[in-house]
C-alpha cells in the first residue's frame, strides 16, 4: 500500500487491535493499572467505551500484564443462550470435555477453579462485547460464576466489556445482584485533541515510519473529524497516507486530510466529543 513511499517496516494504521502498538495516554494508562487492580483482587470489574475506542486492545495488554499468574479465558462473542455460555467460559477455562447439561458445566467450572487454586493459580474471564448478551439468564449465570469462592478469597475474577449500553442496561433493577458485585468500573473516553498527535507519532514510530510525519495541523484535523476515537483515527491516517502518496508529499499536512475528509458522510453517524463526554467520567 503506502508503506515502500514512506520507508515503513509495516502498515501503522491497522484495524486489529495488536498490543504492540499500544499507546498510553494518561487515561488509558489509569484503565489498565484499575483492571489490572481489580483482577487481582480478583472482582468482577466493568470496563465500558464507544465503539472503536480501544476496549479490546485494553484487554490484550491486560492479558499481557496478568501473567501467568492467572488462567485467562475469553469470551468473545457473548451471543449465547446460558447454557451456551457455560460451556464456552469451561472450555475457555481449561475444562477438558465440558458435559451438555448447566448443572454438570458449573461442576466442572468449580472442579477447574479449585484445581487451579491447587496450583497457587487463578482465573479472569473476559467477556467482550458484553452489550450483545440476549438475555438475563446469562447474566445471571455469571453473576452465579462470580459466587465461586473459598472462604477467605473469590476463585474467579470476571471482567465485563461493552459499549455505553451495557451500562445503561446494567442500571435496571433488575440487575441488582449483579451489579452490587462490581468492585471496579471504567469508561474509556475518546482522546483528547492533545494526545492524539502522540498516538499518531507512537504507531508510526512503531510501524517503522519517519519521525514528524503529520503535522500538528493534520492531528488537530484528524481529531476534529473522527472525534478522537482511536478506530476512525485510524480509518483517516491510512487514507491521508494514501492521499498524500498520490500527492507525492512526504508529510502529511492539514491539505491531505481535508481533501479525504471532503464528502464523507459516513463521519456524520459518529459519536460526536460531546455525546462522547457526556458519559460518565472515570471512576472506581
Ligand atoms: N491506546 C491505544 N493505543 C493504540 N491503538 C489503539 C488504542 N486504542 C485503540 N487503538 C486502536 O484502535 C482500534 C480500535 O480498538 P478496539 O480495541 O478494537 O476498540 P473497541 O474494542 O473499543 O471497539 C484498534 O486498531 C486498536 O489497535
Ligand atoms: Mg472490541
Amino acid at each position: 500500500m503506502y508503506e515502500g513511499f514512506y520507508g515503513f517496516r509495516e502498515r501503522a494504521f491497522r484495524k486489529t487491535p495488536d498490543p504492540r502498538f499500544l499507546f498510553l495516554s494518561e487515561a488509558y494508562e489509569e484503565a489498565l493499572e484499575q483492571l489490572l487492580f481489580a483482577v487481582e483482587e480478583m472482582e468482577l470489574a466493568l470496563l465500558t467505551g464507544e465503539v472503536g475506542s480501544g476496549k479490546t486492545l485494553l484487554t490484550r495488554a491486560l492479558v499481557d500484564k496478568v501473567g501467568d499468574r492467572h488462567e485467562v479465558g475469553m469470551v468473545l462473542n457473548p451471543r449465547l443462550s446460558p447454557r451456551q455460555f457455560l460451556a464456552v467460559a469451561a472450555a475457555e477455562l481449561g475444562v477438558a470435555q465440558p458435559k451438555f447439561h448447566a448443572s454438570d458445566l458449573h461442576a466442572q467450572i468449580h472442579d477447574r477453579l479449585l484445581e487451579l487454586d491447587d496450583q497457587g493459580r487463578a482465573a479472569l474471564l473476559i467477556i467482550d462485547e458484553a452489550h450483545l448478551i440476549p438475555e438475563k439468564a446469562t447474566f445471571e449465570e455469571i453473576r452465579l460464576l462470580t459466587n465461586f469462592q473459598l472462604d477467605d478469597r473469590n476463585l474467579i475474577s470476571v471482567l465485563l466489556c461493552g459499549q455505553p449500553e451495557l451500562r445503561e442496561r446494567l442500571r435496571h433493577k433488575t440487575y441488582r445482584a449483579l451489579t452490587q458485585r462490581i468492585g471496579a468500573q471504567f469508561h474509556l473516553e475518546a482522546l483528547a485533541a492533545e494526545d492524539v498527535p502522540r498516538y499518531l507519532a507512537h504507531r508510526v514510530q512503531v510501524a517503522g515510519g519517519p519521525a514528524l510525519l503529520f503535522e500538528p495541523a493534520a492531528a488537530r484535523r484528524l481529531h476534529e473529524a473522527s472525534g478522537g476515537v482511536p478506530r476512525v483515527i485510524n480509518q483517516l491516517a491510512t487514507q491521508s497516507l494514501i492521499e498524500g502518496m498520490a500527492r507525492g508529499s512526504t508529510r502529511i499536512g492539514a491539505a491531505e486530510v481535508d481533501a479525504i475528509c471532503e464528502g464523507q458522510d459516513f463521519l456524520d453517524s459518529l459519536p460526536r466529543r460531546a455525546d462522547v463526554a457526556a458519559f460518565p467520567a472515570a471512576r472506581r
